[in-house]
């Protein structure tokens, strides 16, 4: 039987404003199912990010650097464009709760649409991990609560300096 990893690249998409434990869960089943997983950073996001592109390329570099089939970049414009200049043929997002699954479809066909020949791919993150988002990460430490667990111990470092001056909870 031929591997069905063999030469399969994906991008795994996002904000990624910070990374947290949840996006790493995913990221460690990506880098099981492709040859080759990109996590790439939307540079041009409308939202505005508390975290610039490079601090969240740094913070993930940092928190892949174990995985050597995964790579982390930046991309502006079309996911579906750059996936293709990148020559993958899957786009890996995460599904946490039946909440996230309408914004995701129409992702999903909008990208479908405009390049059938790349697929989105949906895994669902650990259990223990579905309730985790970088919103609420940012609103609990922003608010004194305790985030251990929940991202990455520099993530947290970087949560606490940008949004309570460094002091701990
Ligand atoms: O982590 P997020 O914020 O839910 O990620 C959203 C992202 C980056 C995947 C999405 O906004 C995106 O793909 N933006 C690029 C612009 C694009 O291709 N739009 C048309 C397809 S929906």
């Amino acid at each position: 039987m031929t591997n069905p990893k063999q030469g399969s690249v994906a991008i795994y998409p996002g904000s990624f404003d910070p990374i947290t434990y949840g996006h790493l869960d995913l990221i460690e089943r990506g880098s099981r199912l492709f040859q080759r997983l990109i996590v790439a950073i939307l540079s041009n996001d409308a939202k505005e990010p508390l975290f610039t592109v490079a601090e969240r390329m740094e913070m993930l570099a940092q928190a892949v650097k174990d995985y050597p089939n995964v790579e982390v970049d930046s991309f502006g414009g079309l996911l579906v464009d750059y996936a293709a200049a990148r020559g993958a043929t899957a786009l890996m997002r995460g599904i946490r709760a039946i909440s996230d699954y309408e914004y995701e479809l129409q992702m999903a066909l909008m990208n479908r649409r405009l390049r059938p020949e790349i697929e989105t791919v949906f895994l669902m993150a650990g259990e223990a991990y579905s309730f985790i988002s970088s919103r609420l990460v940012k609103q609990v430490i922003g608010l004194g609560g305790n985030i251990s667990g929940l991202v990455p111990p520099l993530v947290e470092a970087r949560l606490r300096d940008r949004l309570l001056g460094g002091k701990k909870s």
